[in-house]
């Protein structure tokens, strides 16, 4: 069986750098691929209306089972709505992996969830004031609207992971998220931005310790980071981080390329 892996398409915001929709690009590049299962590991677009849009047009010109977990993008929000309404939306669609593994055989099961970060992958030098300042400008803390802290997010989450993955523990899984596990992963020596601080927003330490107590996972799928990694090994692992990322101000082909690029397909 092949599983088809990219997350961070941004289709929105990168149909807007091209001045052209890159969603029939998207689906044009899928249709001539051969694999069995499409994982997007979020970040489809700026919102859930949009993204849920974009992923039932996927799902009706590709002939293969979608799965998905939003990013932090895909829960971004007008001011006057929640994002737990926006994620509830996801988990209640059919391709949603939140709350409803997807048991391919008697042995192997994919588990996944959006996540979050609890400052965790901050360098050990950034103090708390550094960090509380980045968060005033930082996109997730203007657009998204919990009604609870990222720290008391990132434990729903990992509460919600865990007991999937108790519900799975005779099974091998395959384990999707949006988020960094790892710090091993983190984005690092970029001029324009301060990642030691930054990383503070990228993922969490806890998520990669829930995930080594379990090993029966045999593989790792997460974005957020636009760093490429592909696939490698970690604690004893398959680790799959493949976004496509931003393109910036270039043209449709440079999307097609770096589709070509980032696309991993899985044999299992
Ligand atoms: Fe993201």
């Amino acid at each position: 069986m092949k599983i088809a892996i990219i997350s961070d398409l941004h289709l929105d915001m990168n149909s807007k750098y091209v001045d052209e929709n890159l969603l029939p690009v998207f689906i044009a590049f899928l249709q001539e691929k051969q694999f069995d299962i499409l994982v997007i590991a979020g970040d489809i677009s700026d919102h859930v209306t949009s993204s849920l849009s974009m992923l039932d047009a996927i799902e009706r010109q590709i002939d293969v089972k979608v799965l998905f977990i939003p990013g932090n993008h895909d829960v971004w929000v007008k001011p006057e709505e929640s994002s737990w309404d926006s994620y509830l939306q996801f988990a209640q669609h059919p391709s949603s992996l939140i709350g409803n593994p997807y048991v391919l055989t008697d042995d192997l099961v994919i588990i996944g969830d959006m996540g979050w970060y609890d400052y965790t992958l901050a360098a050990k030098h950034a103090s708390k004031e550094d960090i509380d300042e980045m968060l005033t400008d930082w996109g997730d803390n203007k657009y998204t609207n919990w009604a609870c802290d990222d720290l008391c997010l990132t434990d729903i989450m990992l509460q919600k992971i865990e007991r999937q993955l108790q519900m799975h523990k005779d099974r091998k899984v395959i384990f999707a998220t949006h988020f960094i596990p790892y710090s091993s992963f983190v984005p690092t020596g970029n001029e324009y931005i301060d990642w030691d601080t930054c990383n503070a927003f990228m993922g969490s330490a806890k998520l990669g310790n829930l995930l080594d107590d379990y090993k029966n996972i045999t593989c790792v799928i997460f974005g957020h980071t636009h760093d490429r990694h592909g696939i490698t090994e970690y604690h004893q692992k398959k680790i799959i981080c493949t976004p496509l990322g931003y393109i910036g101000e270039r043209h449709a082909d440079v999307f097609r390329r770096e589709l070509e690029k980032s696309l991993i397909i899985l044999d299992v």
